[in-house]
């Protein structure tokens, strides 16, 4: 495989071929970062649901390994499917899947079973219902055992929500330092609860509480991620945060999948919100990502503590299925290293890329600075398909002169009638992302969209940029990385010019512009 295909991603992970999802076990586990996805082995659209597999040393050169769990009768009569999960290292040896005194990684994952059935355990289990189960590996994620003995290991959803076990799904599964005891949570996604599980084994599980619903509630609540992570500059300050995604139910202007989250605090039983977090009426939400194409954001059991590392999915249900690549279908967001900063007095998340992406960065990069950008279109050399840009400018308020909206475009045609737009309304204070133009959008009637995520000036009244230009992607991460806007394109292959645009005069703009190389 030569990762040479038209829309390839050069530098983010995609799978060599056939249709991959949500991330689903992210570890990091003796030098390696593993990264276990939805995988279809059969083909380009949802189906089959396995466990896909691929580790890397550095977060961004990855190899792709064997299926880790294929859908239990594939091909010809799957009674189980492997849904979205996730993975710990049992250092402690606490569930005795270790022999040897090895390292037993444990992967927790929704059983999806399409057809009623008793099983090994003795459980019986209904048309459609959805399950937690566990399975190990002793021999660093190559090769893995599922607990048939006891799987599911948590059979039903609490007794409340009986009703809801086609809907309980997407176990998130990490070690609780201050209880000693394992967490686990769950979505019952169509009524918008996060249920939240404790173990001491990783086998017998107890309910522990509730969440939501909050804020967000459109479609399906799925995909729910918990972390810790300590306030910058108050080093014994530390928050917890949920994060969660919706389908359909994102931001405005998108359609289709969108992610969420709250920050507040954890006992190890109750994750309480901030009230500053939370809007009565279900009048806002806290976005992970404005754009369209950011889901199923899970974060890295196993890093250093205080890190948090979070990939998410760069795709959408709304058209995922439709995407014109072949043969595989989806990539996954750069890995963002996350952080809480206190800012304008209310505790914030921030996202930056991991630094990974520096060791793919080609050798000579190109800088400009112009003290003003004069009205219209200002040509830029031609940058190629995969590049890394820094964009900052002087804000201002608005006056006839000076521009009410300010661009870069890329992967544009020579005539520029295609381009996908990065830039910054000054009068509504939004970044945005246009890719109505911005080459094949003719799959699904939603793609053509303009996105925007408010962005206010840095304390030297700059509007600061990078963005993360793919062959068939963008990500843009605006100031210190308070908003970002991920969204996929499908330009020409020979799309490779770009430019500056101004509606008036743009001040102080500096621009570097770094060419990515191939991580495959
Ligand atoms: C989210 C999701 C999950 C589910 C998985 C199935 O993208 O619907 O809730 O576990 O995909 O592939």
């Amino acid at each position: 495989l030569k990762y040479t295909e038209p829309y390839r991603p050069q530098y983010h992970f995609s799978p060599g071929e056939n249709w991959m999802n949500d991330p689903s076990g992210l570890l990091y586990h003796n030098g390696t970062y593993h990264l276990f996805f939805q995988y279809n082995p059969a083909g380009i659209e949802w189906g089959n649901m396995s466990w896909g597999h691929a580790t890397s040393r550095d977060l961004i050169h990855w190899e792709e390994r064997s299926v880790a769990l294929l859908a239990r009768g594939y091909p010809d009569n799957v009674t189980e499917m492997y849904f979205t999960g996730s993975a710990v290292a049992d250092v402690n040896n606490t569930s005795g899947f270790g022999v040897d005194g090895k390292v037993p990684l444990v992967a927790m994952y929704t059983s999806s079973y399409p057809v009623s059935q008793d099983l090994p355990s003795g459980k019986h289990i209904r048309t459609e219902q959805q399950s937690q189960s566990i399975a190990y590996s002793l021999d660093e994620g190559e090769t893995w055992t599922r607990y048939d003995a006891e799987n599911p290991v948590i059979h039903n959803p609490p007794s409340p929500y009986a009703a809801e076990f086609k809907d309980f799904r997407d176990p998130f599964v990490f070690w609780h330092e201050d209880t000693h005891k394992w967490i686990s949570v769950t979505v019952l996604a169509a009524i918008h609860k996060i249920a939240i599980w404790s173990s001491e084994n990783l086998k017998d599980w107890s309910f522990a509480s509730e969440f939501g619903p909050y804020n967000a509630v459109g479609g399906v609540w799925e995909c729910p991620n918990l972390f810790q992570i300590p306030i910058k500059g108050h080093p014994s300050a530390k928050r917890w945060v949920m994060v969660l995604g919706l389908n359909p139910g994102g931001p405005p202007g998108t359609v289709g999948s969108g992610t969420q989250y709250f920050i507040g605090d954890f006992d190890g039983t109750t994750f309480t919100a901030d009230p500053g977090s939370i809007y009565p009426g279900n009048k806002s939400a806290n976005w992970m990502d404005w754009g369209p194409d950011f889901y199923a954001a899970a974060s890295y059991n196993g890093l250093p503590d205080g890190h948090v590392v979070q990939i998410g999915w760069m795709n959408n249900w709304q058209y995922g299925a439709m995407i014109p690549t072949s043969p595989w279908r989806s990539a996954m967001s750069v890995p963002r290293q996350l952080s809480l900063e206190v800012v304008n007095e209310r505790v914030t998340l921030l996202q930056q890329p991991h630094h990974s992406w520096r060791s793919v960065v080609h050798h000579q990069s190109s800088k400009h600075s112009w003290k003003a950008v004069s009205k219209g279109s200002t040509r830029l050399c031609s940058p190629g398909k995969a590049v890394n840009i820094d964009l900052s400018f002087s804000d201002h308020d608005s006056d006839h002169s000076l521009a009410s909206t300010f661009a870069i475009a890329v992967h544009a045609s020579s005539d520029f009638k295609q381009e996908t737009l990065v830039g910054y309304n000054f009068t509504s204070k939004e970044v945005f992302v246009d890719r109505r133009h911005s080459g094949d959008v003719s799959f699904d009637k939603t793609f053509a969209s303009l996105y925007h995520a408010p962005l206010s000036a840095n304390a030297d009244n700059r509007i600061k940029l990078q963005i993360f230009v793919d062959w068939s992607s963008v990500e843009v991460l605006g100031g210190q990385g308070e908003v970002s806007l991920t969204a996929q394109i499908f330009p020409d292959g020979d799309a490779t010019e770009a430019r500056l645009v101004s509606d008036g005069v743009t001040r102080n703009v500096r621009l570097e512009i770094n060419r990515m190389d191939s991580a495959h």
